[in-house]
């Protein structure tokens, strides 16, 4: 059929073109789009619908498909692709030469009582418009039929590189669990995956030519393998038909796969394999430790063939225009130490080693710039002389995109902490694994792509931002998905959405139905941003027979309701307005709901009494002053469960126990645990405290008040070769009077394990503490 007839005919040509109006609140759409205007009446979609592929175009009909299989899978809403329209009420795609939006990722959306059409000019374009109305056919819990409030919608994205970047290397996903990220992707209308491949923990992308990546550097033994339930081995790696497998999924979904192999630094697991490649002649193991290591790729011609050979390769596997060659934490050390690295730097001329690591980035883009593609690296690519088309992705902050746009580079902002996703969402002790600090919903959501010193002309060369999701503490996908979810959806709203469209109360308003949809799709998103605090005036319910509570959430958004009786709140049970007025003993829960009831946090409990108001989590513990590193890490580096989880700082193993009433205080009580010490810190070791000692293992030392306060009690550990990882303490204190608060610091050597706090409580006479 003619297109314009066929247009003609739905007649949209006229229905179209309302003017802008913003009344009604947006419909529940993440990232929300460019332009929505708002018509009268709406569209009813139910299974007699047909989905029309009206440009009879192989890519329309795979969208096409690809949007009544998730209708069909999260509504229950079947609808039929067809190549021609039998009835006027019809979805209609159209990829259209003339389409309004010049933007070969932009598109229109158009909603009318007699139909809907979306239209674009470039398939990628189509897509989006169609992943948008993915979205308003399922705005809310419901099943089947659903009407669509006619609107007309004119979409484009504010920058050109919306990604997400994910680590292979220190956890692997399975091909399905990557499959996953990508569909969640495409409906962020995020474009871009950063898949990072190679570093010291593994090589985890298959080589033919060098076949002992795959043997040795694609496994490293776990520390404490075989027992605790630590494998023998951890790794694997991805062969080269699964990588083009994903790179098609990801093509399918306008998402371009970016590998990073790191070099020349996160070196460890390719030294592993090939020990020619490294500098010291030696074959170190595939590291089993996070944080950075002193493991290099030499500078050598053998090494440069080695690197091209492996580009060969990961180029035929990756149409991507652009490759990700690392560049970041490669600690001169090695270079400094090898008489051959400093005899080559100083016959190429090259001051420093900063110097020389330039002209190794140059060497790897030349190569890639005479195969047609593009290096992207860390930012200390700048730290040497780097190729003017070297594209710069600025993690230490945002001042290396800032340098890199002053001398003419293309950037991508992936500040560290803001879009760091392995950085925890909460502070709360039933958060997951991961670092800190916090980088919470709305730090993400707020999170600005050009720094504010670019004029316009430098704005230019700000591809976009991205988020990293590094996997050191996320062993399973139950773990990524805790931590993508939904600060990701913030992230496409930063990378998609018009910069004046921001709005952090329209964003917690569309999220609920967004949250609906993960469990549809059953996505484990974290609720984290709704989950109830539930807090207590501590002083005075130890104290006095009454105190405060109160009651919020980290968003400062729905409604809280609660129960006192140990019943599962629900949208009938009590709102929470303002403070209670409480008597203890007393058992609190709290569930989030959205003012429509959908539930947006899932129920907290607190069980209040004297006993568990002196047992405090070490997650709730801060920090001693003076060093704020911190962790939050599980019990052994591969463990799959989402919990316990424990903070460490692994500089000083220092906490602080909040100011308590000392009066009928007799006994400490401590449930500590062991954990591996497996951190490199390369030039940071020196900072590790190394504290005194007086029995062979070490002790916990009780300060009062003050880190260097009266030492209330010295708690010797056990023989970290003959207990248990976890362990409990137990001593008297001294009588005391008035309300102090605790300093408790490990002196185990740091050359051994480290230790945690799970939990310290302080009882009266009685012998066992009650723990919740
Ligand atoms: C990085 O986080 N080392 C790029």
């Amino acid at each position: 059929m003619n297109l314009v007839r066929l247009v003609a005919h739905l007649g949209f040509c006229a229905a179209v073109a309302p003017a802008f109006a913003m009344a009604a609140p947006p419909p529940p759409l993440i990232p929300l789009p460019a332009q929505i205007g708002y018509a009268d009446g709406a569209f009813h979609v139910d299974t007699h619908t047909p989905v029309v592929v009206a440009d009879h175009n192989a890519s329309t009909r795979r969208t096409a498909d690809y949007l009544v299989g998730l209708t069909g899978n999260e509504r229950g809403l079947h609808l039929q692709v067809k190549e021609h329209a039998a009835s006027p009420k019809s979805i209609v795609l159209l990829r259209d030469p003339q389409a309004a939006v010049a933007d070969p990722e932009g598109y229109t959306l158009d909603v009318t009582p007699q139909g809907i059409r979306i239209s674009a000019r470039d398939d990628a374009g189509l897509f989006y418009g169609t992943m948008t109305l993915a979205q308003l056919l399922t705005p809310d819990e419901n099943h089947g039929a659903v009407s669509v409030p006619a609107m007309h919608i004119v979409d484009r994205p504010r920058f050109v590189w919306r990604g997400l970047m994910l680590d292979s290397v220190r956890h692997m996903q399975s091909v399905a669990e990557i499959e996953t990220v990508l569909d969640q992707m495409a409906r962020h209308k995020l474009n871009t995956f950063h898949w990072h491949l190679a570093d010291d923990q593994g090589w985890r992308i298959e080589i033919k030519r060098y076949p002992e990546l795959m043997r040795i550097g694609a496994w490293r033994t776990p520390i404490n393998a075989g027992h605790d339930g630590q494998p023998l081995r951890y790794g694997g790696f991805y062969t080269q038909d699964q990588i083009r497998q994903i790179v098609a999924y990801a093509a399918a979904r306008y998402i371009t796969v970016v590998p990073e192999i790191d070099m020349p630094g996160h070196a460890q697991a390719a030294v592993a394999s090939y020990p020619y490649l490294g500098v010291t002649g030696q074959r170190p193991a595939v590291s089993e430790d996070w944080g950075v290591h002193p493991y290099l790729y030499n500078v050598d011609d053998a090494t440069f063939a080695f690197i091209d050979r492996v580009f060969d390769e990961v180029m035929a596997l990756f149409p991507s225009r652009y490759i990700h060659v690392g560049g970041d934490e490669a600690v001169k050390d090695q270079w400094k130490a090898s008489p051959t690295v400093q005899a080559k730097m100083h016959a190429l001329g090259l001051k420093n080693e900063d110097a020389l690591q330039g002209w190794f980035i140059s060497r790897l883009g030349s190569y890639l710039s005479a195969h047609g593609r593009r290096l992207i690296g860390w930012d200390e690519i700048l730290e040497g002389a780097v190729p003017a088309n070297a594209t710069v992705m600025s993690w230490r902050g945002v001042q290396g995109a800032i340098d890199a746009v002053k001398q003419g580079h293309d950037v991508v902002l992936s500040p560290s902490p803001d879009l760091y996703l392995d950085q925890l969402q909460s502070a709360r002790a039933d958060e997951n694994a991961g670092r800190m600090p916090v980088s919470d919903l709305a730090n993400v959501y707020a999170f600005e792509p050009v720094p504010k010193v670019l004029d316009a002309t430098q704005a230019a060369h700000v591809l976009g931002a991205q988020a990293n999701l590094w996997t050191e503490h996320m062993p399973t996908i139950a773990h990524v998905e805790h931590a993508i979810f939904p600060r990701l959806d913030a992230l496409s709203e930063v990378d998609w959405s018009p910069a004046g469209a921001r709005d952090w109360r329209g964003f917690l308003a569309r999220l609920p139905v967004q949250f609906a949809r993960y469990r549809k799709q059953q996505i484990g998103y974290a609720d984290s941003a709704f989950a109830a605090d539930i807090t207590v005036d501590r002083m005075a319910a130890l104290t006095r027979i009454a105190s405060s509570l109160t009651i919020t959430n980290q968003a400062g958004s729905g409604d809280l309701h609660y129960t006192l009786d140990g019943s599962v709140p629900t949208v009938t049970s009590p709102l929470y307005r303002t403070p209670l007025t409480v008597k203890l003993p007393l058992t609190v829960r709290v569930a989030s709901f959205s003012r429509s009831g959908m539930p947006l946090a899932s129920s907290r409990q607190r069980v209040l009494d004297r006993a568990s108001l002196l047992s405090v989590s070490g997650n709730d513990m801060p920090n001693c002053p003076g060093s704020d590193f911190r962790l939050r890490v599980q019990p052994m580096p591969d463990v799959t469960s989402l919990s316990p989880n424990y903070s460490i700082n692994v500089f000083d193993s220092c906490q602080l126990y909040p100011a308590t009433p000392m009066d009928g205080i007799a006994r400490i009580h401590v449930d500590g645990v062991q954990l591996p010490r497996n951190y490199q810190l390369a030039h940071d070791a020196k900072l590790v405290v190394s504290r005194p000692h007086s029995t062979p293992f070490g002790e916990l030392v009780v300060h009062q008040d003050r880190c260097d306060g009266a030492v209330l009690a010295t708690l010797p550990l056990p023989d970290p070769a003959r207990s248990t990882r976890r362990f409990a303490l137990d001593g008297a204190l001294p009588a005391a009077h008035g309300s102090h608060a605790l300093c408790l610091i490990y002196t185990a050597p740091i050359d051994g394990d480290l230790y945690a706090l799970d939990r310290v409580s302080l009882l009266g006479e009685e012998k066992t503490p009650s723990v919740h």
